[in-house]
Formats: structure tokens, C-alpha cells, sequence
């Protein structure tokens, strides 16, 4: 594959200006991967096998993705949305090819894999895999996800069986109910869903009475949120997250 064909694959902009990238001699490749072999090229039309393939452009290391999967710990106030109304949107968070690279359907970009409102932080997916993105969000595939939930009251077992028997949320007669709910101590609870309707949790805990004060996201699947990635930092998912997250059965 043409050098300047790989650059515009990993959004860095249309064939022209992946093209005068080389040219102006922004781009290295390492075929090995390996720290420190990277080789100029100024070649718009070389040719390389993208798979492995690290990139350097512009001082900025790019590992080939034919697929972009990446994981964001989501802080708060920001908006998952492309166009947010009131706070910076997570987008702003990841870098500018990552939100470029193109696509075959309208969207471009990496888009994120389900929403959390601005005041809910935690794990947050992304990909440009219209597969995975459903694989993952949607309801009939039963992806539990784990809430850390924060209450402005003492929650109790009452309010434990309620939203495990099955609440009626407003716009919908019928009942959600969580796939596992455990009581953590007298204000916090972990609750596992397994779809996503619009505010869900804070819906369905002010179903039973309660109030959420703080949400956080712990896990997705079998997969827990890395302790060492911190609030608005994000990384690739390794092939072993993609097949602990897409083997997740509840
Ligand atoms: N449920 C909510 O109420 N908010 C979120 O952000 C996620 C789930």
C-alpha cells in the first residue's frame, strides 16, 4: 500500500496533504516497531505493508490501525457528543486522525460506543467498527456494563430488590430491571445494566426513591477500567481487550 494511501487511512487528512506530508519529509516509518528505527521517507508512492507498520509524523509516533479501538476514561464535564451544547466534547480529548479517518458510510471519525451524560466519568469506548460499536451497545447483546453509583439518601435491600425485580421507567411500561445490583456501603451502590436508555441509572434509581450524586463507569464486559489511566487520558485496545470485551456474556 502507497505510503500517502496509509497516512490518509489513519486520518491525517486527504491524499494531497498525506502526500505532501512525505514530500516535506514529515513522515518516518519502522517496520520493526522497534524505538528508534525509524527511517525518513520522502516517497509519497512507496510501498509498505501497513499491518505493523508505526508511523512517524511530525515528531508524533502513529501505530498502523486498519481498525481504530480505543478506550477513554471519561471526565467530568465534558459531552459525548461531536457538537456539544455546554461542555467540551470528549472528541477534543483524542487526536485530530483519529476523528478524520475515513470512512465508507456518511460518518467519519471514531465514534463513541454509547453515551454518558457530563457528569458521569469512567470507561468509554470508541471505534470506527460499525460491528463492534453494535456488538457492543446493543441491547439484544447483552454487554453488562458496571456502574459505580454514588446516592444523595441511604440506599437499603428494599431499594436493592426493586431495581433488581424491574422498575417502569416513564416513557416505556415496560419494567428495566438490573442484571446485578450489590450494596457497597450506605450511599454507594454497584449496579450492572445491560442496555443503555437515556439517563438509565439515575431514571431508575429515582424510581425507587433515591437520588444519584455521583456515576461513575468501572467496567464494560469483562473488562475493568486500567487504574493507571487516569481522567481524559485514553489508549489503543490491545487485541487481548478486544477479545476479553467482544467474549462477554454476562
Ligand atoms: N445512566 C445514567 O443515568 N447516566 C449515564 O451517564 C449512564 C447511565
Amino acid at each position: 500500500m502507497q505510503l500517502q494511501d496509509i497516512l490518509y487511512s489513519q486520518g491525517f487528512g486527504t491524499r494531497r496533504v498525506c502526500a505532501g506530508l512525505v514530500q516535506q519529509g514529515w513522515v518516518a516509518v519502522s517496520t520493526t516497531g522497534v524505538q528508534g528505527e525509524y527511517v525518513p521517507c520522502t516517497e509519497a508512492a512507496a510501498d509498505f505493508d501497513p499491518e505493523g507498520l508505526q508511523l512517524r509524523v511530525q515528531g508524533v509516533d502513529w501505530p498502523y490501525h486498519e481498525k481504530a479501538y480505543v478506550l477513554l476514561h471519561k471526565p467530568v464535564g465534558t459531552e459525548c457528543s461531536q457538537k456539544p451544547s455546554t461542555y467540551p466534547s470528549i472528541y477534543t480529548l483524542l487526536p485530530a486522525p483519529m476523528r478524520q479517518r475515513p470512512s465508507k458510510t456518511a460518518v467519519q471519525g471514531i465514534q463513541a460506543v454509547g453515551r454518558l451524560d457530563q457528569d458521569t466519568t469512567g470507561m468509554l469506548l470508541l471505534s470506527d467498527d460499525g460491528q463492534f460499536i453494535h456488538r457492543m451497545s446493543s441491547p439484544k447483546k447483552h454487554v453488562p456494563k458496571v456502574y459505580q453509583v454514588t446516592t444523595k439518601h441511604p440506599v437499603d435491600e428494599v431499594q436493592v430488590n426493586k431495581l433488581l425485580a424491574g422498575v417502569v421507567l416513564d416513557d416505556d411500561p415496560k419494567p428495566v430491571r438490573a442484571a446485578a445490583c450489590a450494596l457497597v456501603d450506605t450511599h454507594r451502590l454497584d449496579l450492572t445494566l445491560t442496555e443503555g436508555k437515556y439517563h438509565q441509572v439515575k431514571r431508575m434509581l429515582a424510581a425507587v426513591g433515591n437520588r444519584v450524586e455521583g456515576l461513575h463507569r468501572s467496567q464494560i464486559g469483562s473488562m475493568a477500567l486500567p487504574a493507571d489511566l487516569a481522567p481524559g487520558q485514553w489508549r489503543w485496545l490491545s487485541a487481548d481487550d478486544l477479545q476479553v470485551l467482544v467474549a462477554s456474556p454476562l
